[in-house]
């Protein structure tokens, strides 16, 4: 089962997203318009909650978690994704809030009370340590990250393409009935 209730909290959905059928999504997730989670997707909305924005797309084996509040930090730490953001194959998104227009590159950590503002590159690999905050309009790469340099405007206009690309293709995917 691809979404499962767990303590009365079912994930949601709108009818325009695409969600694999071999991801498994648990628990307070709300998934908004147009977004896409792609294989082996796990996103456990248990302690805490998980939102993903509209157009957003998660791609293959990426895991979504959050963490509990505790008595110094009573909120915990949700997981926020905004608007037009690519997560890339294989990514580790735990308790951190992504702002709109970023790309994540591939096989990045990126840990709990980080803040992500807008139109902002993770290389592919980079480790965001906890509670780090990533400037708007600017390159991170690295482990631990370092700010690389100021995005080209042909990087900035890609942010928005490439959630597009994903929202073409998981609409592919929705006509060959493939969602689950
Ligand atoms: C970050 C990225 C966009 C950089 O692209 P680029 O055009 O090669 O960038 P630059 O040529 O300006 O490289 C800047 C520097 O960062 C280094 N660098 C680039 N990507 C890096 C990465 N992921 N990790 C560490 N260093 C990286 C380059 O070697 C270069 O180092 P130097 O200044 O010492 O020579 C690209 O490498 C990347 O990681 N893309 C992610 C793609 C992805 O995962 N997409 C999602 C799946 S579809």
């Amino acid at each position: 089962m691809t979404l499962r209730t767990y303590k009365n909290k079912t994930p949601k959905s709108e009818s325009s997203c695409y969600i694999d059928p071999s991801a498994v999504i648990v628990g307070d997730v709300r998934i908004a318009e147009d977004a896409s989670i792609w294989p082996l997707v796990a996103g456990r909305g248990d302690v805490n909650y998980i939102q993903i924005g509209k157009r957003t797309n998660i791609q293959d084996g990426s895991v979504l978690h959050v963490s509990r509040g505790t008595d110094s930090n009573p909120e915990g730490y949700p997981l926020i994704i905004g608007d037009d953001v690519t997560v890339g194959h294989k990514c580790m998104l735990h308790g951190c809030q992504l702002g709109n227009r970023i790309l994540v590159g591939m096989g990045a950590i990126v840990m709990d009370g980080v803040i992500v503002e807008d139109d902002v590159f993770i290389g592919a690999g980079t480790l965001v340590p906890p509670n780090k905050r990533l400037e708007s309009g600017y390159l991170y790469v690295g482990n631990p990250m370092i700010k690389k340099r100021p995005l080209k405007e042909s990087e900035v206009n890609f942010l928005s393409q490439s959630a597009q690309n994903y929202v073409e293709l998981k609409n592919e995917y929705l006509e060959e009935g493939l969602s689950s």
